[in-house]
């Protein structure tokens, strides 16, 4: 029965950790696989081909496992490689992107910050959604360079996080901004330094909630609901070092003794794609 098949989650790290806590409180249910592509990370200074290889060979690796959905719980991968994801493999893909629409919405003083990775902002399709959404909306970016590797390590209150992102927020609040997007899934880690630095009259908008919303939506409309109220679980695999994953997951969420399995599927999926 396929609602009883796992869900498959991605992120380059750890980030896709912060959609998969709302993941697990909205849909108990559920099984879910959360692969963390380590040995690539960070995904935000690396081409679209590239990360649409790995996606490519996390998707194949993840239909071996038989899942019954795929979260791409990562804007970089999603602005890469959704679209094509969707084409090419056949079952049901939840994605990310930068909430600008509900930031363009929410604003007062029509100025609004984002903070997401290079790789984001260079995308057509993030080039499509301030189109769409931020008409007449002032929108100020910034691509928050070292931040990501400071989270995979842990350092979510070293002084250089602080430095990234005083340099990143103080221009837009010098501009008026009155809402900070989180447009990438690791950042929410840091979202108490975000808030320090912002001060109380600015919103910060996390879309990890919604995230997870919609993956309850797409199973729904599927008719792909675990039909148990059995308890789930999560699988944990990793391209990097398994103990360290197991030390992030208890840091960041305070999830203790999970076990974590590296990934063989990185050089198997990846060489049977092509990728060297
Ligand atoms: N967590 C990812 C995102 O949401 C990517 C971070 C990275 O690897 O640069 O964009």
């Amino acid at each position: 029965m396929t609602q009883r098949h796992p869900i498959g989650v991605f992120d380059s790290g750890v980030g896709g950790l912060s959609v998969l806590r709302h993941l697990r409180t909205q849909l108990p249910a559920e099984q879910f696989i959360y692969l963390a592509d380590q040995g690539h990370v960070p995904y935000g200074s690396r081409s679209a081909t590239e990360i649409i290889q790995f996606s490519q060979g996390m998707t194949h690796f993840f239909l071996q496992l038989n899942v019954k959905a795929i979260v791409i719980a990562c804007n970089t991968a999603s602005a890469a490689a959704l679209s094509l994801l969707r084409e090419q493999f056949e079952l049901p893909f939840v994605g990310m992107e930068p909430a600008v629409k509900p930031a363009a919405e929410q604003t007062k003083s029509g100025k609004v910050g984002i903070l997401a990775t290079g790789g984001t902002f260079a995308s057509d399709r993030y080039a499509r959604l301030t189109a769409k959404y931020a008409q007449g909306i002032s929108v100020q970016e910034d691509p928050c360079v070292g931040l990501v590797p400071e989270i995979e390590a842990g350092r979510l209150d070293s002084p250089k996080v602080h430095h990234i992102l005083q340099r990143a927020l103080a221009p837009m609040l010098a501009a008026g901004v009155d809402t900070v997007v989180l447009g990438c899934t690791h950042y929410p880690f840091v979202l108490p330094m975000v808030a320090e630095i912002a001060g109380t009259a600015v919103s910060i908008i996390d879309p990890s909630p919604a995230v997870a919303r919609q993956t309850g939506v797409v199973l729904r409309r599927d008719n792909l609901l675990a039909d148990t109220t059995q308890s789930g679980s999560v699988r944990f695999v990793t391209s990097g070092n398994a103990s360290s994953l197991a030390r992030q997951v208890e840091q960041l969420l305070g999830w203790n003794g999970v076990v974590v399995e590296t990934a063989v599927w990185a050089k198997e999926q990846l060489s049977l794609i092509g990728y060297p």
